[in-house]
């Protein structure tokens, strides 16, 4: 199959979506890997490093889509990409389409074949192309936290892990799911006093099992999250229900209850936030201050550490990949499960029922193309 990987062109998206070593095991089975000129460059990978694996630089992103049966990116395609998908085209990428009506019209009318990394989906519910970039940020949270609480900052000025005979900072972590056990693990590696809520008693049990002795789990519930606010110094949103806006677990009104310089980073910001006073933030400007409490939400923290977030992207989507580069997207979905509620739209007819719904659009179930 010939693959073709355009450079991203979205704001500040430095991620490629195949690392040179990835290039060389899809060219080993007998594909043709075609980059766009500096794609790779942004998360550390030049253009050498892609030839020096056998694959070829094409010029322009004109180029890379024209030759291309396979597109692989990472962010969905953006306005200017539209025309230059073509029929048939295999697109494999984040979509994210029930968020965007013009995107999903346009792959649409585009008649190519568009396979969402964050729908494809394992036998236990798993979602293993989103759950890298969760370890990505759940890990960054702690680092991004730990920073701001520095008084230039405009935090506490407290240290995570403390000194001898200082005590350390209290970090707590709403949501034990993938963000808040990477958070986690961080935050108690750096020495801090960590606390998980959860709603999940299973995945409490689980992580009482398997994490450090400075961490410790409690029942999510108003009662309790009002009483640990008060005396926390980070604070971590990390909650998720699978399909809806995420809970306002702390409401505006609690903030006058926290202390000065408290830190929260809500990573779920992406879901609506579970701190009410949340609203999505940049890179460029990461924070703000509502009543002396620093709020951090990042809507896209992995960008912010493309060299990892690459590495970490690839390493799940790669062997899906090889599997649609050797067979065919077809044969790949007949024979993997994983792959079919990945297939979104085919031939300009929507097959994912979710984002059929989300713009009132005709509905074909996946199963005519898979029989
Ligand atoms: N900002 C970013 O850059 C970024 C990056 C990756 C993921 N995310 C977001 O982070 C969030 C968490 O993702 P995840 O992969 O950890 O999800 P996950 O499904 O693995 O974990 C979510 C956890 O929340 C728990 N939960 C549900 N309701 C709760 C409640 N009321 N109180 C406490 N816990 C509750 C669940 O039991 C589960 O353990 C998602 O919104 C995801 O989109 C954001």
């Amino acid at each position: 199959m010939i693959i073709g990987v355009p450079k991203e062109i979205k704001n500040n998206e430095n991620r490629v979506a195949l690392t040179p070593a990835g290039a060389k095991e899809l060219i080993k089975r007998g594909h043709s890997v075609y980059i766009q000129h500096t794609a790779g460059e942004g998360s550390g990978f030049p253009d050498a490093e892609y030839e020096a694996a056998g694959a070829k630089i094409l010029p322009s992103i004109e180029a890379t889509y024209e030759i291309a049966e396979m597109i692989m990116k990472v962010k969905e395609p953006i306005e200017s990409e539209y025309k230059l998908i073509k029929e048939n085209q295999l697109l494999f990428t984040y979509f994210h389409f029930a968020s965007y009506e013009p995107l999903t019209k346009a792959m649409i009318e585009s008649k190519a074949v568009c396979l969402a990394y964050e729908t494809v989906e394992k036998a236990d519910r798993s979602l293993p192309l989103l759950v890298p970039m969760s370890e990505v940020a759940g890990r960054m949270a702690i680092q991004k936290g730990a920073n701001y609480l520095e008084k230039p900052l405009k935090g506490r000025g407290i240290l995570l892990g403390g000194v001898p005979g200082v005590l350390p900072a209290k970090v707590l972590i709403l949501g034990g799911g993938i963000v808040g056990t990477q958070a986690a693990w961080m935050a108690a590696g750096l020495g801090a006093d960590v606390t998980i809520m959860d709603v999940s008693l299973p995945r409490m049990r689980y992580l009482a099992d398997v994490m450090p002795a400075n961490v410790k789990t409690i029942m999510s519930n108003e009662y309790n999250v009002r009483n640990l606010i008060k005396d926390a110094d980070l604070i971590v949103g990390a909650v998720l229900i699978p399909g809806a806006k995420a809970p306002h677990l702390i409401t505006r009104d609690m903030l006058k209850d926290m202390k000065p310089g408290t830190v929260l980073v809500d990573v779920a910001v992406d879901q609506g936030g579970c701190i009410e006073t949340c609203k999505p933030t940049t890179h460029e400007n990461p924070t703000f201050i509502i009543d002396d409490v620093v709020h951090y939400c990042v809507a896209n923290m992995p960008g912010a550490v493309p060299y990892t977030s690459t590495l970490a992207l690839t390493n799940a989507t790669l062997p899906y990949a090889i599997q649609l580069a050797d067979k065919g997207w077809k044969k790949a979905a007949q024979e993997n499960a994983d792959l079919v509620p990945g297939l979104n739209v085919i031939n300009g007819e929507v097959v994912y029922e979710a984002v059929a719904q989300a713009f009132d659009l005709p509905f074909t179930p996946v199963e005519k193309y898979l029989a």
